[in-house]
């Protein structure tokens, strides 16, 4: 992950700005944040965003925002980040972990159906590596149960389903702008975007001690702090510029490796529906004996990552609310593993990770016969 190489181009933009923000001591709120609100919404194609302070709380506070209490159930897919699920918790939600798709590794109308009881108040759909479920089928089946709808966008800045973006389908979505995201600050920061406008207000309040919209002393809700910095907002506006082309930076990497890699024994790449549009936070394959994989790439100088060792039912944390396996979730937890990519790697290095994964699935082949 090079996200050095992201700070350093934007860098010599913002500098002058940063300056003036310190010796202003514009350091929360402001016009830097609200710039960024703005540009973040017209971005993402949707009428309203609230910048928060990290995408576990744009969860967390966009579920309340919603809500949820105490016992209320809200179903998420098995296959994700932690801080999915973490957000039911610290909403005073139930999570109810879903199954999914063994080509995706996404959550499908069928899996999260299989998770609703008559607890259940919610779905957050999230949209993992950067693709989405079939979020037109989604939203029916969420919205035919009289549920709600979040979007889990934190790895998924752009993405679209069948040409609509990411926000349009739910009640929410959430976004994470942490360094390492296709958008991130120069630390932790994180967006909702909605249609609705008083859900917006009540997002915006939440992150504010609870504060009335206009009257800083009065406290309606209880809520907590959780600020978009303003120094965050000057660097993610900054970025947001060359979004489009780190993200179109990304599709060229993944381009070259689905080429040389579909249907290459030993490794699966996943399915890519042709009606998501894919921003590729992560290229994630399926290979058996993965731990041994990694360390063969990383001897051949191949930095890889897993994006995630396990379901997050099998977590310690979150065992307690694991009510049955999921066969598909705890398969591919066991078998992916993240190729580099990244807008800044260049198509030589990705020629020479292609090529160490060939000579190491060769060698696994030729290992495996002579075994068999
Ligand atoms: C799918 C998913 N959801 C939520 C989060 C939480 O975001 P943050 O780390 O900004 O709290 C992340 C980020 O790691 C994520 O990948």
């Amino acid at each position: 992950m090079d996200v050095g190489a992201m700070a350093d181009e934007v860098w010599p933009s913002i500098e002058d700005s940063v300056r003036a923000a310190v010796s202003g001591a514009h350091f929360t709120g402001g016009a830097a944040v609200e710039t960024f609100e703005q540009e973040w919404a017209s971005y993402c194609e949707i009428p309203y965003a609230v910048g928060v302070a990290n995408g576990t709380d744009a969860l967390h506070l966009a579920l309340r925002a919603l809500g949820v209490g105490h016992g209320d159930e809200v179903v998420v897919p098995a296959s994700t980040f932690v801080a999915t699920a973490e957000a039911v918790v610290l909403a005073g939600g139930v999570p109810r972990f879903a199954d999914v798709d063994p080509e995706t590794l996404l959550m499908t109308v069928d899996t999260m159906a299989a998770a609703v009881t008559t607890r259940t108040v919610g779905v957050i759909a999230v949209h993992l590596y950067g693709q989405t479920p079939d979020m037109d089928a989604m939203e029916s089946a969420v919205r035919n149960r009289g549920l709600f709808l979040v979007e889990d966008a934190a790895q998924a800045h752009g993405a679209r389903w069948n040409g609509r973006p990411a926000g349009a389908f739910g009640d929410a979505a959430c976004f994470s702008f942490y360094p390492g995201k296709n958008l991130g600050a120069f630390g932790d920061a994180g967006a909702v975007v909605t249609t609705d406008g008083d859900l917006a207000e009540r997002i915006r309040s939440l992150a504010n001690h609870g504060r009335a919209a206009g009257n800083h002393h009065s406290h309606l809700m209880v809520g907590t702090t959780s600020r978009l910095d303003s120094l965050q907002a000057l660097v993610l506006s900054a970025k947001l510029a060359r979004l489009p082309a780190w993200t179109e930076a990304r599709q060229k990497v993944v381009a070259q490796y689905r080429a040389d890699l579909t249907d290459v024994a030993g490794i699966r790449l996943l399915k890519e529906h042709p009606l998501a549009h894919h921003v590729y936070h992560l290229f994630v394959v399926r290979v058996p004996d993965r731990e041994r994989f990694g360390a063969d790439l990383l001897r051949h100088g191949v930095q890889s990552g897993v994006h995630y060792a396990r379901a997050v039912h099998q977590q310690p944390a979150f065992v307690p609310f694991a009510d049955a396996p999921l066969a598909e979730a705890e398969k591919g937890a066991a078998e992916v593993l993240s190729l580099p990519l990244y807008p800044h790697l260049g198509m030589e290095q990705v020629g020479r990770v292609i090529e160490v994964v060939q000579l190491l699935l060769d060698e696994r082949g030729a290992n495996d016969r002579a075994v068999g």
